[in-house]
């Protein structure tokens, strides 16, 4: 594929559709839609309005991170905090589907709704990359950024049109779309993270006390297995409790699971073999610096039967 070619072409086309109209679109951070901003800003300037939503669920320090990497390659993100609504939104929910619909439905109805109206803005960019399109129309995933090929027609819906200038990419194709474009390593080689973000990774309630044990042993796992070289690796949050001894007083405490695993495309993955070592240098940590858990599992599980997140 002629890299240079796609960028010329989808800087043009994204020009031409939007004429002197105002386009919008979110940021999360990931790599496709890290890209869609900087190809849309190519395009627009200024008349693209980047918002970063922090729905809570994100990793630590990921909001700030975020706006502060697109800031030194000269473009704005604006910051939108809409921590309570996903919260209040999220309260009480402990079925998986019904999470994943209650943070859709906030994002889309709720806050991005609400931003995109207010903004004027007729256009809305979108990250959408090929296999995203695959995998939904094949029922594999249940992907919230996927709407024409649901058969929701936005313009009718929500009165604005979507376009997704990296539909005709594959994750690695998307990598070296920003290698060509100077985005940061950082970026360019970051390991999948899902839309939901967090809350794929606490089974049962998301509260704010949980979503901080989640989010500490993440930054945990995510230092010491960034050179593992596996596909991706994550903690993840499990609902019950179970017996241990501390400071000689027994405790009830929560259980968290590393989860690390080798994958092409996501679509199948194994469990990477990481050195005992390793193993027993991040369960030492998590059990030790992240209050209330004292039991830390390494799942062996590979997908199928098992999928990648728990959520
Ligand atoms: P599963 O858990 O289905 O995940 O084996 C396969 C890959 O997709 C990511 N994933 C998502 N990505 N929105 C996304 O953008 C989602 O809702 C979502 N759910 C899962 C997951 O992290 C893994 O890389």
């Amino acid at each position: 594929m002629d890299y240079m070619k796609f960028v010329e072409e989808q800087v043009a086309e994204i020009r031409r559709t939007v004429g002197d109209a105002k386009a919008i679109n979110a940021l999360s951070g990931g790599v496709d839609s890290s890209l869609v901003t900087v190809l849309g800003h190519r395009a627009i300037g200024e008349r693209l309005r980047t918002v970063f939503v922090d729905n809570a669920l994100m990793r630590e320090g990921e909001p700030r991170w975020v706006v502060e990497t697109f800031a030194q390659m000269g473009i704005a993100v604006e910051l939108v905090d809409a921590r309570e609504q996903f919260l209040s939104a999220l309260a009480g929910l402990t079925d998986p589907e019904q999470k994943r619909q209650a943070i859709t439905d906030t994002f889309y109805c709720g806050i991005f709704g609400r931003l995109v109206k207010e903004s004027g803005a007729k256009f809305l960019l979108h990250g959408t990359i090929l296999t995203d399109i695959e995998e939904t129309v094949a029922g594999i995933k249940r992907q919230h950024n996927i709407l024409a090929q649901l058969g929701i027609d936005t313009e009718q819906a929500y009165g604005y049109a979507v376009l997704e200038p990296l539909k005709t990419l594959r994750k690695d194709d998307v990598r070296e779309v920003c290698k060509l474009l100077n985005l940061p390593d950082e970026i360019g080689n970051r390991i999948p993270f899902p839309g939901p973000a967090l809350a794929t990774r606490i089974v049962g309630e998301v509260t704010r006390e949980r979503l901080d044990t989640i989010r500490a042993a993440t930054a945990i796992v995510e230092q010491e297995l960034g050179d593992s070289g596996a596909f991706q690796y994550m903690a993840v949050l499990l609902n019950d409790r179970a017996t241990g001894i501390r400071n000689n007083k027994r405790e009830f405490g929560r259980i968290i699971v590393i989860r690390c695993v080798d994958s092409t495309d996501a679509r199948t993955a194994t469990a990477t073999e990481l050195p005992w070592s390793k193993l027993q240098r991040v369960c030492d940590r998590i059990v030790t610096e992240i209050e209330d858990v004292n039991r830390c599992l390494y799942d062996l599980t590979p997908k199928p039967p098992a999928t990648i997140e728990y959520v």
